[in-house]
């Protein structure tokens, strides 16, 4: 072990470290039933292919509100063949008490897509109140295209942070969405009312620039967390482009809305052509860049831009730990296999720094030797 890593080690009773103390899990995925009982230091879940790893981190994922690390339907997740409703739930370490959480499919309802949820043996309304408890960060391996894609998954990535410190920023993003759709619509349609027109085109502008205006703090927030911190592991680069983003780089927010609402305007006949909408907030893009080399992330090797993703996911946890007072956690899904030695031992000096329960799973035990001690291992299927 290095001396770095003896140096930040946590302690649950010296840190404000707070996460997931039992999970049971029943009739969840590959999982019958299944229990961990676990502290609060990083939790190291290794296995071969298959043998139900990524399945315990989505069962973790479903500690905040939506569908999870999956984006899965509720009924694939029930074991196959079992009669049985699946549900998961958790003890927490909150503050100096617990909490204790349940969630799963509705054995009243389970055809149902919404998930029953329990805090403390209370039924809750709505599952969002989740996000006052629990805050979560993750990378799959589905996200290694990240930079390789279009703009639009980085967006979606940058959004669902925005999530977790901006409660206004889903139901802007539906309404925004929802207007664009419809004046994309009448575009095609070729014939339209322009009153109602308009009235779409205020909602692009409004929602538009708010929706900016939320994304543009949070990277701004992202840039700072990332200049400060002080470990070697590499840091990411970023920047937001995008229409709004010009504009309210050189205008106040009601001379960028005044400006957006004319060439929406003009841009009609345009837009006719191609039946859409050429600007606004649905265009913006995350741009990242590996500063030690100043290379566009599209053009870093596969090892660089997992560390770049490393990078922001982690300053992204370090970010919602200070800014909410929910309990953050992060999951990291077989994110050690592409590092080099150097990266790997500086991603785990950077995990412990952080003080969180940071979830890591990989096939082969032997590559988180440096977090022994530090750490606790979970070989699954031995
Ligand atoms: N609804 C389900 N019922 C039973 N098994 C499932 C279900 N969904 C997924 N599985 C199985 O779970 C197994 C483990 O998956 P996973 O956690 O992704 O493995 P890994 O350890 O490689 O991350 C897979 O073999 C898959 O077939
Ligand atoms: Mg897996």
């Amino acid at each position: 072990m290095t001396q770095s890593l003896d140096k930040v080690q946590a302690t649950p009773q010296n840190s404000p470290l707070r996460g997931v103390e039992k999970l049971n899990l029943a009739q969840f995925r590959s999982y019958e039933t299944f229990s961990l009982s676990l502290d609060l230091s990083p939790v190291v879940l290794t296995g071969p292919n298959g043998v139900g790893k990524t399945n315990l981190l989505e069962a973790i994922s479903f500690l905040i509100p939506g569908k999870g690390l999956r984006r899965a339907r509720l009924s694939e997740i029930k074991k196959q063949g079992s009669e049985e409703p699946w549900s998961l739930s958790y003890h927490l370490k909150e503050g100096g008490g617990e909490l204790q959480i349940g969630t799963g499919q509705d054995p009243d309802s389970p055809t149902s897509e919404r998930r029953l949820t329990k805090i403390n043996g209370e039924r809750v309304k709505n599952q969002s109140i989740l996000a006052e408890w629990v805050s979560m960060v993750w990378l799959t391996p589905q996200m290694d295209r990240l930079f390789l894609d279009g703009p639009g998954e980085r967006r979606r990535f940058l959004d669902r942070l925005v999530y977790g410190f901006d409660p206004t920023h889903a139901p802007r993003l539906n309404r925004y969405e929802k207007a664009l759709r419809e004046r994309n619509l009448l575009l095609r349609q070729g014939c339209y009312d322009h009153h109602w027109m308009q009235g779409l085109e205020e909602i692009l502008v409004n929602e538009g620039i708010a929706i900016t205006v939320s994304r543009r703090e949070v990277v701004g927030q992202l840039i700072s967390v990332l200049k400060s911190q002080d470990h070697t592991f590499p840091q990411a680069d970023l920047s937001l482009e995008g229409d709004f983003e010009t504009l309210l780089q050189i205008r106040s927010s009601l001379d960028a809305e005044e400006e957006m609402r004319r060439r929406l305007s003009d841009n009609r006949d345009q837009d006719r052509f191609t039946g859409r909408t050429s600007l606004g907030a649905h265009r913006s893009d995350l741009v990242v860049m590996y500063p030690e080399k100043n290379q566009a992330a599209a053009l870093c090797s596969t090892g660089e831009q997992k560390a770049l993703l490393l990078s922001i996911v982690m300053a992204s946890a370090r970010l919602l730990s200070a800014r909410t007072g929910a309990i953050p956690l992060l999951l990291l899904d077989e994110v050690v296999a592409h590092l080099d030695k150097g990266r790997r031992t500086a991603l785990f000096e950077a995990i412990l720094q952080l003080n969180m329960q940071v979830w890591l799973t990989g096939t082969d035990a032997a590559l988180f030797g440096e977090l022994q001690g530090n750490a606790q291992f979970f070989g699954l299927g031995e």
